[in-house]
């Protein structure tokens, strides 16, 4: 009988993740954090984390959800509005807990309505952000509903994140989520400080997987799945071992009836086997070998965090992904229910 073949890597860390609030955190932080050193989380509550303070009690009820059988640490992240001030990034940069801001564009997407209106109405607290050199993490996607849905990340490079690099070049950007082979293009290219997470969804992924058969709800996120010469950018992009590039896997519960729903919210559950699946993807690319720097090194160089010094393994071994899990007294469908995973990984 031949041995499973395994695999040892540093413990990575998910640089972009929605762990919610409230008794949902008793379900999904032991997720994040069974494989997980770190995960930078997104401050889109309702109503969102936008001060120090409450940052603070947000990361407190976060701790208090980790399982004390696992060691995990969350790094916070402020919701960028009209009204934030210079000084609450000060302060952000002197809490040693912050580490990013997040700009979402009012109405991007889920709770992003106290959003961005206009980033010109933002410019004293970006400089405050490029002379601190607090990341700016940006859901980079126009909003207009005259903008074709797929073109609003392109458009947004063009019309936005250009001109706002420009006037403030040494400011330190993640574009989250890319999903276009135009934006892995432009991180690749840019000049400056700049970095792009990649979900395990957008790498595995095209369009026609939320129409495969039918509406498939939990296939829907924003920004929303691509053509596939996009994905295959994105993929050679994951791979190419660009230390601009790394794991972000955007995962993001929402309860099933709000999935499954004549409005369905965007969102795909990844948590619970993230690695799993950035190993297929990176295998199936067979570049197993760059997954590491991928998912392990590349976020905390960014983030001027020190790498990780505990390990984690990924088995060859099959399991079937649940088809529910628990989200407080309801339920959570986690992407790709029911299929069977050839990864194992133990943080
Ligand atoms: C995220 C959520 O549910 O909070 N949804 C998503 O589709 N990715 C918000 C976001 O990151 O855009
Ligand atoms: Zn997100």
């Amino acid at each position: 009988m031949t041995r499973p073949i395994t695999l040892t890597l540093t413990r990575p860390d998910d640089w972009h993740v929605h762990l919610r609030d409230g008794i949902v955190l008793q379900d999904v932080v032991p997720h994040t954090a069974a494989q997980f050193a770190r995960a930078i989380v997104m401050p889109n509550l309702k109503p969102p984390v936008v001060t120090i303070a409450m940052a603070a009690a947000y990361r407190e009820r976060i701790i208090a959800a980790i399982p004390a059988t696992m060691r995990f640490e969350p790094l916070m992240t402020l919701y960028l509005t009209d009204n934030t001030s210079p000084d609450e990034i000060r302060r952000a940069v002197d809490s040693g807990f912050v580490h990013g801001v997040k700009l979402y564009p009012a109405g991007a997407t889920t709770n992003s309505d106290a959003g961005v209106t206009d980033i010109q109405r933002c410019m004293r607290t970006l400089e405050a952000m490029q002379d601190t050199g607090l990341p700016l993490l940006i859901h980079g996607e126009v909003t207009e509903h005259s903008v074709d849905i797929f073109d609003r990340e392109a458009v947004f490079i063009d019309r936005i994140l250009q001109p706002l690099r420009k006037s403030l070049p040494a400011l330190r950007v993640v574009f989250e989520h890319i999903t276009t082979k135009d934006a892995a293009d432009y991180v690749r290219d840019a000049e400056g400080d700049m970095a792009a997470t990649i979900t395990a969804h957008h790498l595995m992924y095209n369009r026609n997987a939320i129409f495969q058969g039918g509406i498939r709800p939990h296939y829907y996120c924003l920004p929303v799945l691509k053509r596939e010469p996009h994905r295959q950018a994105l993929v050679a992009a994951a791979i190419s071992g660009n230390p601009r590039f790394f794991l972000g896997t955007d995962s993001a519960p929402h309860p099933k009836g709000l999935k499954e729903h004549a409005c369905g919210c965007a969102g795909c559950y990844t948590a619970l086997h993230a690695m799993e699946l950035y190993a297929e993807v990176f295998e199936q690319a067979a570049a197993l070998d760059k997954l590491e720097g991928f998912a392990s090194f590349f976020g905390a160089d960014f983030y001027r965090l020190p790498r990780n010094t505990t390990q984690g393994t990924l088995q060859q071994h099959e399991w079937v992904i649940p088809s529910e899990l628990t989200l407080g007294d309801t339920a959570l469908v986690p992407l790709d229910a029911g299929r069977i995973l050839r990864w194992k990984f133990s943080g």
